[in-house]
């Protein structure tokens, strides 16, 4: 076996992170302990948690210097305890080329599609715009639904997914570019561009009759903007707060009055989409079923390079990405 690429932070960023927070190294392939398996990344999941691990607790505990940074991803099991050599998972290997991790968090995946599919829109954030939508948002026909970060990852499959059960989706983004690509490909009825100096009047005319349900990836403006647009029992589905991932303020505030809440029968909530686990294989394939029947499309980029992995954050956190952004580190087994 050759030697072990991994990345390590460096520095702990305080506010925008870059190329030189982190230090590349190589390390030796661990041995796996008992319960564990030594896995071989293929591609890892470029997500905002990568950057909001090293400001706070998340489902992970606060990351600091001299750790490698913590990464989802999808790697084959070479030996270990429980799971046999070949075995393809959904893990958290981290930004490295091989990893000893614990068993019981290693997710066999059943290939059903393009491998990097189970990463993307049927993988971690496939399943988080399918549980945050249609469980918390529950989008009805002829009702508006506002989705922010819309062109992300999550965003684009959450308006899909709204989409497909009859509601007139608005995106939010911060190009015009993605906005026309979420109109023209992916069946969006209007959308809004962040950058915009006049944006919350832009939200309020893209959505005349009012929002039904908020699905926010961002919160801040975006969130502030739905405030002046929520109807009556609507549903404010709080996915995650990417605003303030990468800076040094703190997290965003809902900015409403506890009587304005009420008036509203506004319901709030949010999730953390590794709590329905159970129910991934149920949603993954309803999931399936919308993409083989063209309703639902899967919308990817794979970087090449685990060196690249810092570009690809920070160029995460800049909006750069269209859909699903990954890291590929070894080609998928044949
Ligand atoms: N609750 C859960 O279980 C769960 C699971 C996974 C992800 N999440 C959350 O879901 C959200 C989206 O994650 P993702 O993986 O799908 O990423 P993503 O949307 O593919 O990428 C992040 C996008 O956020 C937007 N953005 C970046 N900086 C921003 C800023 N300062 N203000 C507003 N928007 C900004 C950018 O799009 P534009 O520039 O075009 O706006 C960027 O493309 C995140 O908040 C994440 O934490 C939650």
């Amino acid at each position: 076996l050759s030697k072990n690429r991994q990345i390590f932070i460096k520095d702990v960023p305080q506010a925008e992170v870059a190329e030189n927070h982190f230090e590349h190294r190589t390390g030796v392939i661990p041995d796996p302990g008992p319960g564990q398996v030594l896995v071989k990344t293929i591609l890892l999941s470029v997500d905002p948690a990568n950057r909001a691990y090293m400001n706070f607790d998340t489902f992970n505990p606060k990351m600091g210097a001299g750790q490698v940074l913590g990464a989802f991803g999808i790697a084959e099991v070479l030996s270990g305890d429980g799971l046999d050599p070949g075995t393809l998972v959904f893990c958290q290997p981290g930004w490295q080329e091989y990893a000893a991790i614990d068993t019981a968090t290693a997710i066999p995946v059943k290939v059903r599609s393009k491998l990097s599919h189970h990463l993307g829109v049927l993988g971690l954030t496939g399943m988080t715009a399918y549980f945050g939508m249609l469980d918390i948002g529950e989008p009805r026909e002829g009702e508006t639904v506002l989705v922010s970060a819309a062109a992300g990852a999550t965003g684009n499959v959450a308006g899909q997914l709204a989409r497909i059960h009859g509601a007139r989706v608005v995106g939010i983004t911060s190009s015009d570019e993605k906005n026309r690509y979420l109109q023209d490909e992916l069946g969006f009825a209007a959308t809004v561009n962040r950058k915009s100096p006049t944006f919350f009047d832009d939200v309020k005319a893209a959505c005349p009759d009012g929002v039904d349900v908020f699905f926010d990836n961002t919160g801040g403006p975006a969130l502030d903007a739905a405030l002046q647009v929520f109807n009556q029992k609507s549903r404010l589905v709080v996915c995650g707060a990417i605003s303030t991932y990468n800076t040094d303020r703190p997290g965003a505030a809902l900015n409403i009055q506890l009587t304005q809440l009420a008036l509203l029968r506004l319901k709030v909530q949010g999730f953390v989409v590794l709590d329905d686990i159970a129910r991934w294989p149920e949603a993954e394939e309803k999931m399936a079923g919308w993409i083989n029947a063209g309703a639902l499309k899967p919308v990817e980029e794979i970087i090449d390079g685990l060196e690249n992995a810092p570009r690809a954050l920070i160029g995460l956190l800049a909006g750069e990405n269209l859909g699903k952004r990954m890291v590929r580190v070894a080609p998928d087994p044949s």
